[in-house]
């Protein structure tokens, strides 16, 4: 199982000459098994977080260890790193010329992970999600409900350690949100770190455990 651990990681972004900072000190712990949610009014610094959990945007200051490494100092081997993570971005991004389909494989091909094992996955998640059918079409061709559960589907289709979810509940109704939460809480049976950014108190609810975000700051962190 993979454990994620900061320890006062700072994350800023530069505007003109100055740097803001998004994400202030934060120290706290992703764990494998169980269901971390990460949740404040927007603005808050929840996507930043994620970004910085899942390798792609480094900390100004403080240590992001994955199992004890310090990933950002692996320097071009955090690759490695990356192919056990998988992402769904708070805007789901796909390549508009591919079909749905196209964009899933080609996303396990960037990855070294496009095989049968995988392609079996991703048609049984799309099948459990309800987009199965949707597959054939291109991604304007679709509502954003239905782009979002694609792209769980992308985030899961190589059997990631680590899954980021950024809003994943976001535009779905009830019923899809219902079947989002059975599917993370069984990734969270197989041991899976699961860690979601969400306002959904639905899914605060499944929650192991909680950050709660504000200003950047974790509120009492
Ligand atoms: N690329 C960026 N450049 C500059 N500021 C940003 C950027 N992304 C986010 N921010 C700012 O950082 C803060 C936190 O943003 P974000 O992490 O997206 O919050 P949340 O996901 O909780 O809504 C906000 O004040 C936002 O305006
Ligand atoms: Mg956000």
């Amino acid at each position: 199982m993979l454990d994620v651990v900061f320890r006062d990681v700072t994350v800023s972004y530069r505007i003109g000459k100055r740097a803001y900072e998004a994400l202030r000190e934060f120290s706290g712990k992703f764990e494998g098994g169980k269901i971390t949610v990460v949740f404040g009014p927007s603005g808050a610094g929840k996507t930043t977080l994620l970004r910085a959990l899942s390798t792609l945007l480094p900390p100004a200051s403080g240590t992001i260890k994955y199992n004890n490494i310090d990933v950002y100092s692996l320097g071009s081997r955090i690759r490695e790193v990356r192919r056990s993570i998988g992402v769904s971005f708070q805007e789901p991004i796909f390549v508009k010329g591919l079909t749905l389909w196209g964009n899933i494989e080609l996303t396990l091909s960037a990855s070294g992970k496009l095989n049968g094992e995988n392609k079996q996955r991703a048609f049984k998640l799309a099948e459990r999600l309800g987009v199965k059918n949707l597959l054939s079409k291109r991604p304007k061709e679709v509502s954003g409900g239905e782009a979002r559960r694609v792209s769980l589907v992308r985030a899961l289709a190589h059997n990631p350690s680590l899954i980021t979810l950024d809003e994943p509940t976001a535009y779905l109704d009830w019923e899809a949100t219902e079947m989002v939460i059975a599917l993370l809480q069984e990734l969270r049976e197989e041991g899976k770190t699961v860690v979601v950014s969400t306002h959904d108190p639905e899914l605060i609810k499944v929650g192991d455990v909680l950050y709660s975000l504000r200003y950047g700051r974790l509120l009492g962190g």
